[in-house]
């Protein structure tokens, strides 16, 4: 397309701006910035605008605060609750994973900003004794829970592995597999798409060009997912191999139960469609959505939306009255999420964030704000919630299934490396405990078999507090998942059987290190 054609079509569309460096701009980065613009379109960038900021102020004015109830109690299904299930659900679990009717959706499209580094965050190590990333954490645990199933039902099966990436992120992840061997997977089980990018824009609806010739472009939120899927033609890829069922999850959770067969065969029992993990959020300022309904109609209210009365609202039996805390793993069916990308996503809203967006001004210098002057359009993986015919919410333990990393490990102490790190440990620890192992210090004497609890009052052990504490550092241990992926199998391995801290089993045995500085 022509400068001139370009021009009018910007025009039109109230953004000429963007072409006001233009003849600064060498053939090559001309070249760029037009393709770049073709393949934009500006009228429904604009009509995202508008109705993003629309909705943004309503919902400034009118806060959610007074039309929130919680998750009513028949629809949950809960670890400790309802004990006697679990060994049903896992079984169905496995089942349909054995029939190769289990998909595993990989949302690894963000920019890991507060992590602060500059590759994807599955490519983090948070310095185990094994150096895994979370990549290759997740890739063993799909590998393990294949074999557990087809052990169990003599049969082959495989679970494809689906991982959503944005233009950011895209090129490094994939290469990342690909030196890695795909961590044992097969090539044709790890599906890689993209998901969209959005502009920048300021307050005015102009779009923010980063560079003279480079427009400020980011992710469309992990709810993109849903325009993707169609898109990209994952749900056809899904359909051709048969699947009923997709667990959709966050890259950041290192004790993420990727597949996880009890949550599956939970949803599945209880004829759900769509369904989500959540554990007890027990601190009113934890940085979780909560799981909710909001006029009738389930939603994730993220913690940034309610006022700090209402997250403090205890119920009868002290509990936080929104308590659902959103670890971001979802199962849908099929026919669910063929009805969401063909139907309802258009239906979707952007949720505006303002940011402090790098920009270069009329005069073409590059100025770093220091307070927010824009916002990133962004849609939520949670908002199809509202379209669920039967909606589930399965509860699970904090210490067993939710460490997420978000922060680097300079910040306040939480959600950081080092948190995942132990958790994990820890989670590990406990692992060998309950198998019969036990750990004795550099004296003989054995360590107590119950490691340290949370908060008084509070039956979870606290990472993040104890780390502030610096009280509880735990024993190191890590199990592969290629030997468990649950804890299951340990028996035989740690059975009456004493070890020094420092412990590491894998493929090739169990193994005492020598002290390492973890
Ligand atoms: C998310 C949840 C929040 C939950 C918390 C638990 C959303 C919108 N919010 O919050 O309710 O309590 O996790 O840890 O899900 N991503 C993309 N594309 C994007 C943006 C993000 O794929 O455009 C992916 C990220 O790579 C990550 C996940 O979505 O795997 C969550 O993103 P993040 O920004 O970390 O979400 P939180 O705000 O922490």
């Amino acid at each position: 397309m022509d400068a001139e054609r370009l021009l009018q079509r910007l025009t039109e569309a109230g953004q000429s701006h963007l072409l006001q460096f233009w003849d600064e701009l060498s053939p090559e980065e001309q070249a760029e910035m037009s393709t770049e613009l073709e393949s934009m379109d500006f009228k429904e960038i604009n009509g995202f605008f508008k109705s993003a900021m629309e909705l943004s102020g309503h919902s400034k004015q009118e806060t959610v605060d007074n039309r929130m109830e919680p998750v009513p109690r028949e629809v949950l299904g809960s670890v400790t609750r309802d004990r006697e299930l679990l060994g049903d659900w896992e079984k169905e679990g496995l089942l349909r994973i054995s029939q190769n009717k289990v998909a595993v959706l990989l949302l690894a499209g963000g920019q890991g900003t507060r992590l602060g580094v500059s590759y994807p965050k599955g490519m983090y190590d948070v310095g185990l004794p094994s150096h895994k990333t979370l990549f290759q954490i997740q890739a063993e645990r799909i590998l393990k829970l294949e074999r557990l199933a087809a052990e169990q039902h003599k049969t082959e099966c495989c679970i494809p592995w689906y991982i959503m990436t944005s233009g950011r992120t895209m090129d490094s992840t994939k290469e990342f597999f690909s030196q890695h061997n795909y961590f044992g997977l097969s090539k044709e089980n790890v599906v890689f798409f993209q998901q969209g990018m959005l502009p920048a824009m300021d307050y005015n609806g102009k779009i923010i060009l980063e560079r003279k010739g480079k427009l400020s472009m980011a992710p469309d939120g992990n709810g993109g997912l849903y325009r993707a899927l169609g898109t990209q033609k994952i749900v056809q890829d899904m359909e051709r191999r048969g699947i009923a069922y997709v667990h959709v999850y966050c890259v950041d959770n290192i004790l993420v139960k990727v597949a996880d067969p009890t949550f599956i065969g939970f949803c599945v029992q209880k004829g759900g469609d769509c369904g989500a993990k959540v554990v007890e959020k027990t601190n009113p300022t934890e940085a979780v959505g909560v799981v909710c309904k909001v006029d009738g109609q389930y939603q994730v209210v993220e913690y940034s939306e309610i006022t700090l009365a209402t997250a403090e609202k205890r119920s009868g039996d002290g509990r936080l009255m929104f308590n659902a805390g959103n670890v971001a793993n979802h199962f849908f069916t099929m026919s669910f999420l063929k009805d969401i990308v063909n139907t309802y996503e258009p239906q979707l809203q952007h949720h505006v964030a303002q940011k402090k967006i790098p920009y270069v001004n009329t005069q073409g210098q590059l100025i770093k704000p220091d307070k927010p002057n824009g916002i990133k359009m962004e849609k939520f993986v949670f908002d199809i919630f509202q379209f669920a015919k039967n909606f589930v919410v399965y509860e699970v333990l904090r210490e067993d299934e939710f460490s997420p990393l978000k922060n680097a490990d300079r910040q306040d102490g939480k959600d950081n490396p080092t948190t995942a790190r132990h958790a994990l440990m820890s989670l590990h620890h406990r692992w060998v405990l309950n198998a019969g192992g036990h750990f004795i210090d550099e004296n003989g004497t054995r360590v107590p078999a119950i490691p340290r609890n949370g908060p008084a009052g509070s039956v979870t052990p606290d990472v993040n507090q104890n780390l502030k504490d610096g009280t509880d550092l735990p024993i190191k241990c890590e199990i592969s998942p290629l030997v468990s992926y649950g804890g299951e199998g340990l028996e035989k391995l740690v059975h009456n059987r004493e070890f020094h801290p420092n412990l590491v089993i894998d493929l090739n045995g169990v193994h005492e290190l020598v002290k390492n500085g973890i």
